[in-house]
């Protein structure tokens, strides 16, 4: 709606309300500068969070690697539970009362079934299911690191199935035949109160082809 010139209803000119309007507009620059600010502090706050994430997943992720490294290659030990390798019982303690005379079984140390290297030939000699009677060697061939065979050949030694090396277990696994350039190494054993077979130290020896 039209105003007179004069008429007290007329809006004041611009340049009457020239204090106010700038103060106003100061204002809201501040009110503007302020959420800018805490929009940057809060950006900066989740960046600095992010970066310790990533810092943290940089440093554990290696020391991960090397602690499940150390574990997988840990050899066999005095004081290991020797457990079946293979088969049903797979996992489960092996009992000198369950290796008949004349026979073989082979073994890992409890926990440290990752590595082949631990692979053990457990044989009884016999003539009864004695601990007096048990051995044990490694069960990689020295020649090129197949496994030996779990089961005995018909004269009850250990036998190579790749280029045909033979073991004599009741001789310190004495190589009697084929390329093998050393016996297996052995591995002291006992037996526990209840008769589950523990190692009872190392290896003699390096195990597989040197
Ligand atoms: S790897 Fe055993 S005889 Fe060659």
């Amino acid at each position: 709606m039209a105003h007179p010139p004069n008429s007290p209803d007329r809006p004041s000119p611009a340049s009457d309300r020239g204090l106010p309007a700038l103060s106003e507009a100061r204002a809201h620059w501040h009110a503007l500068q302020d959420r800018q600010l805490a929009s940057r502090r809060r950006a900066l706050r989740w960046a600095i969070r992010i970066g310790a994430v990533a810092f943290g997943v940089a440093f554990a992720l290696p020391a991960l690697a090397l602690k499940t490294l150390t574990r997988e290659t840990h050899g066999v030990a005095a004081g290991d539970a020797l457990v079946y390798a293979t088969g049903d019982q797979a996992g489960k303690p092996v009992l000198v009362s369950a290796i008949p005379p004349g026979t073989a079984v082979q073994a890992f140390p409890q926990g440290k079934t990752d590595l082949a290297d631990n692979l053990i030939e457990l044989v009884q000699l016999g003539p009864d299911a004695s601990p007096a009677h048990l051995v044990a060697y490694s069960a990689i061939c020295t020649h090129l690191g197949c496994t030996v065979l779990a089961k005995l050949n018909a004269r009850g030694d250990i036998a190579c199935p790749c280029h045909g090396s033979v073991y004599d277990p009741a001789d310190g696994a004495k190589v009697i035949a084929g390329p093998a350039p050393r016996p297996l190494p052995s591995l002291p054993v006992r037996v526990g109160p209840d008769g589950a077979i523990v190692a009872n130290g190392t290896f003699s020896g390096p195990i597989g082809p040197t």
